[in-house]
């Protein structure tokens, strides 16, 4: 099963599945965007529109991509805004947005299904206005190292949908390389993982 076949197969239990990776990953977006207002926000990855609805609330504008039709579907049948756009879209392929439209771009849980980070960045850089904000969470590359990958269970067969390792190096030397400048890294717990590595980064960048 490829990755869009996973996450339409996935998406209609995605939101009700015992799940701290995903969990602890709206706590993030809360704790570090909370408050901070953005004309215009482009989510990569908006998956069921877990986050979607949290965005439309800083956003004047949010743009909410996915290559998922399943996954979408769930996002739109939650959110109806006029402020908030859905679109399919691969964010492997050249994207069709326009160049310097977004203030803010957000990232969840999709990188480890990219194998490219360098060509994700240069699409990154020509979408954000100057000034603009990259913010990634994403499974922390120490629980990859462990084993860690996106995964789900249905009718008691699990299926482990493919993914890269991405090393903290490589999210700072793609970001460099196209004119992102770091601004703030953190690791993330959730509450149940005491002893255990990290279970999220999340870096803020800024071009
Ligand atoms: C684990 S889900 C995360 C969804 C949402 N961001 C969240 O935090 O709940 C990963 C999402 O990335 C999407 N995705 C994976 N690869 C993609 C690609 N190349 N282009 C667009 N979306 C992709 C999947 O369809 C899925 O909806």
């Amino acid at each position: 099963m490829n990755v869009q076949q996973a996450y339409d197969t996935w998406s209609g239990t995605y939101d009700d599945d015992h799940n701290l990776t995903r969990d602890l990953d709206r706590m993030v977006m809360v704790q570090t965007l909370a408050g901070r207002p953005f004309p215009s926000i482009l989510e990569l990855g908006c998956g069921t529109g877990k986050n979607t609805g949290f965005l439309a609330q800083l956003g004047e504008t949010v743009t909410a991509v996915d290559f998922s039709p399943g996954m979408l579907a769930q996002a739109q049948a939650k959110i109806a805004a006029p402020h908030v756009t859905f679109q399919v879209m691969d964010i492997t392929q050249p994207w069709p947005t326009p160049a310097g439209a977004f203030e803010l771009i957000t990232c969840n849980l999709i990188l480890e299904h990219i194998e490219s980070l360098d060509f994700v960045m240069q699409q990154v850089h020509r979408a954000l206005k100057p000034g603009g904000l990259l913010f990634i969470s994403e499974l922390h590359p120490f629980r990859q190292y462990l084993g860690g990958q996106a995964r789900f269970t249905q009718d008691e067969q699990t299926t482990f949908i493919p993914s890269f390792v991405h090393h903290i190096s490589d999210f700072m030397q793609a970001a460099r390389q196209h004119g992102l400048s770091l601004q703030n890294l953190k690791e993330w717990w959730h509450d149940d993982d005491e002893g255990k590595p990290p279970r999220l980064i999340s870096f803020l960048f800024q071009k």
